[in-house]
């Protein structure tokens, strides 16, 4: 039985197509979400070749999931995220979302349920797009600041609340002569304080599972884990957990 879960985030779109009878991703893709959400799902899809002809349930999910009439069935991300998360580490209890423009953080039960969720889409401080600017006032490309930042030699606070006013800030410091690693730490810093902030309401618990794109940052995620005081667990391919958790959940 195989199934294919499409992730349609504000910033890209995630397929992954699954083989329940194996337990195995025979395949996975993302591009960015284009303003014709079929053509990117077709491209996507058009790179799988004759694995498609096999599919026989599709799930959709994520943000524009609405949109893409095609799917046999819609889920909330919370759901997904938390489906795959609980597949790929049966022990999670937490999990956090990070994406390109909203975070989430989700309590589990020990069974694996969804049992309570805290989302933020109000504020970009904690998302990914706060990583992109400062990808692009440290003139680097956004997989590089973890390696920048994990050679920091001093920790320095930011102050700004909102990506706005933090875009000032760091403009500011790097005036000063401040180091981009410095820099680029202390926004791992203010993103994992900001988390850290907003899983207070939540009764959560470790295991905390880490998952989105902003995951692939392995020095946010020794941020975060210091903020929490637990060490976070991160999915292989962390983009593509909602994705996965679609294809588990279009059966
Ligand atoms: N190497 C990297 N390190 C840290 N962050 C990254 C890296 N590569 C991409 N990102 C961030 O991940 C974001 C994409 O993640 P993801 O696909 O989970 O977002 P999305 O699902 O489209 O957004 P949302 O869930 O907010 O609707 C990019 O916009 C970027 O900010
Ligand atoms: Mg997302």
């Amino acid at each position: 039985m195989i199934s294919l879960g499409i992730d349609i985030g504000s910033r890209n779109t995630k397929i992954v197509i699954w083989d329940n009878s194996q337990k195995e991703i025979l395949f996975s893709a993302y591009t960015a979400t284009g303003v014709i959400i079929k053509e990117t799902i077709d491209a996507l899809l058009d790179k799988a070749g004759n694995l498609t002809s096999s599919i026989k349930y599709s799930c959709a999910t994520g943000y524009g999931r609405k949109m893409y009439k095609e799917a046999d069935s819609i889920k909330s991300e919370i759901t997904c995220h938390a489906k795959a998360c609980h597949m790929l580490f049966p022990q999670a209890r937490t999990v956090i979302d990070i994406g390109g423009q909203d975070s989430k953080v989700i309590t589990l039960t020990e069974a694996g349920n969804v049992e309570d969720f805290i989302m933020n889409d109000k504020c970009a401080a904690g998302t990914g797009r706060f990583l992109e600017m400062t990808a692009n006032k440290l003139e680097c490309d956004i997989s590089e600041l973890s390696d920048l930042a994990s050679k920091a030699d001093k920790e320095i606070p930011l102050n700004s609340t909102c990506v706005v006013f933090a875009e000032s800030e760091i403009i500011g410091l790097l005036a000063k002569g401040e180091k981009p690693e410095n820099i680029a730490r202390a926004v791992n810093n203010s993103i994992a304080k900001r988390i850290y902030a907003q899983m207070a309401p939540l009764n959560w618990q470790a295991p905390i599972v880490f998952t989105g794109g902003v995951a692939q940052g392995s020095d946010l995620v020794h941020c975060i884990g210091k903020a929490c005081g637990h060490e976070l667990h991160v999915p292989f391919d962390p983009e593509i957990t909602g994705a996965l958790g679609a294809a588990i959940l279009a059966f």
